[in-house]
């Protein structure tokens, strides 16, 4: 039986502009599977989205002292982050200015230069070219070692401990490019006015699946939670997550330039599923002072039913304390690199007792990153399909659900169980997509608190929600 609908309709490859306005109907909740399985689509967003968007590169706890360093992606660039002997932090590609040989193969350090292997090019921490083996044949041929520095990243700034860079000039700044949403960011990153930090190492492992598919699970995604969960959730804590659609009046949806965070305010409910009784009694004890001080809607999200990614590729996890980034690797990989991130004022045991309850959840071997990663990979793969590949996806939950009349920032959506939060993402994917330098990116959503950080903190401590 074939209806209109499902009649075969052949895309062409999408080059161009035209084509990838065909890709998706957000307003009717469309989209094409092309998406997720064509290379040409996957080479331009690399070039439109990982090139020029602000990315996470590493936590201010990870590279403290003067030449710590970290190894880690801008998409498929390789970069180096490096603390200066100044306090401030550099990055650059991690290739060597001579014939492009991957320059550090350590995941992080410290060091006072960086060597190359291949001709012995050594490299300053600042990123500048410093000498060589058989340096006099580089003299003899009137070579000047100040044209050969590292390729610097465009920009680097950070936001409550989190660095981001960008390898566009044009971008705007970081605090313009995150705007509103740094309001809710503070519940978890800045709770107690202490900050965080990354404990333990990092997790490294491949899933094969699209970048999207695990960027928009935690932009919006708490609908799978009840489903794909329910087992694992009901062996840590017993069905708790399933519990999440019984209260819509008290969930949301929050997003702005494609970031987005879905939540409830139940204050511990994904802390809960590390099954560690004494991290609920942190929270709960912390509970008070952070509603003193960020107001009561951001003290019921600490540790709460909820997920969050920062558009394109970071996501993590509030109470069950995961961070991690989604480095794409073609269209149908990705290389997943996991932390967790702990209030730097918490006790040690509870610092301890949050990083094993990561591994047990949302490490390669947790109970809830299999369900996930097997959901995510089949998803992919299908579309290895020709015919199964023309079909349309479907995005379209909770279409009349926006809240005008509040004083919650961001765009705001009623109930958590949604996609209000995945099509803005793909909104801000399309935007970006066809726009050929960020001056033409459509400014959707404008901030309405200050971008100075300092008058931000000052205008948003005990901001009174109206809800
Ligand atoms: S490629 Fe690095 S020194 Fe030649
Ligand atoms: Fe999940």
């Amino acid at each position: 039986m074939s209806s209109e609908n499902n009649r075969l309709k052949r895309r062409p490859i999408a080059q161009s502009m035209k084509d990838l306005d065909e890709l998706m109907n957000l307003e009717s909740g469309k989209m094409s599977r092309d998406i997720f399985w064509d290379e040409a689509i996957y080479q331009q967003e690399v070039e439109k989205i990982f090139s020029r968007c602000w990315l996470f590169v590493a936590h201010e706890s990870q590279i403290p002292k003067s030449g710590d360093y970290i190894t880690t992606y801008m998409g498929e660039d390789s970069v180096l982050i490096v603390r200066q002997k100044d306090g401030s932090v550099k990055g650059f590609l991690n290739t060597c200015t001579h014939r492009g040989n991957k320059l550090n193969f350590a995941d992080l350090g410290n060091a006072r230069q960086f060597i190359c292997n291949y001709h012995g090019w050594a490299f300053g921490i600042d990123g500048s070219l410093k000498g060589m083996h058989a340096s006099e044949a580089y003299e003899a041929s009137g070579m000047k070692l100040q044209e050969h520095s590292l390729h610097p990243v465009a920009n680097i700034e950070s936001y409550k401990g989190l660095i981001f860079a960008t390898l566009d000039p044009e971008a705007p700044s970081l605090n313009e490019y995150l705007g509103d949403f740094r309001y809710y960011l503070d519940a978890v990153f800045d709770m107690d006015g202490q900050g965080t930090e990354f404990v333990g190492g990092c997790i490294k492992s491949v899933i094969k699946c699209n970048w999207k598919f695990a960027a928009e699970n935690f932009v919006g995604d708490i609908l799978h939670a009840g489903w794909t969960h329910d087992s694992g959730a009901k062996a840590m804590v017993g069905g708790a997550v399933a519990e999440v659609h019984k209260f819509p009046e008290e969930s949301y949806q929050v997003n702005f330039n494609g970031h987005g965070w879905e939540f409830n305010q139940d204050i511990v409910g994904n802390a809960a599923t590390l099954g560690e009784k004494d991290i609920l009694k942190y929270l709960y004890t912390l509970q008070p002072a952070v509603a003193e001080r960020l107001g009561d809607l951001r003290s019921k999200i600490i540790g709460s039913i909820s997920s969050c990614t920062l558009f394109p590729n970071t996501s993590f996890l509030p109470g069950q304390n995961t961070f991690r980034t989604w480095h794409p690797r073609g269209p149908n990989e990705i290389e997943l690199h996991t932390w967790t991130f702990v209030n730097k004022s918490a006790p040690q045991e509870i610092k301890d007792m949050w990083q094993k309850g990561g591994m047990m959840t949302f490490s390669p071997s947790g109970v809830f990153e299999m369900d996930d990663g097997e959901n995510w990979e089949y998803s992919t793969k299908s579309n290895a399909g020709f015919v199964t590949r023309q079909q349309d996806l479907y995005l379209g939950l909770g279409q009349e659900t926006k809240v005008t009349d509040t004083d919650m920032p961001c765009n705001v959506y009623q109930g958590q169980i949604n996609e209000a939060n995945q099509r803005a993402f793909y909104l801000r994917w399309l935007d970006m997509m066809k726009a050929d330098s960020w001056e033409k990116v459509p400014q959707r959503d404008n901030p309405t608190l200050p971008l100075d950080t300092k008058e931000f903190e000052k205008q948003t401590k005990n901001h009174k929600e109206a809800v």
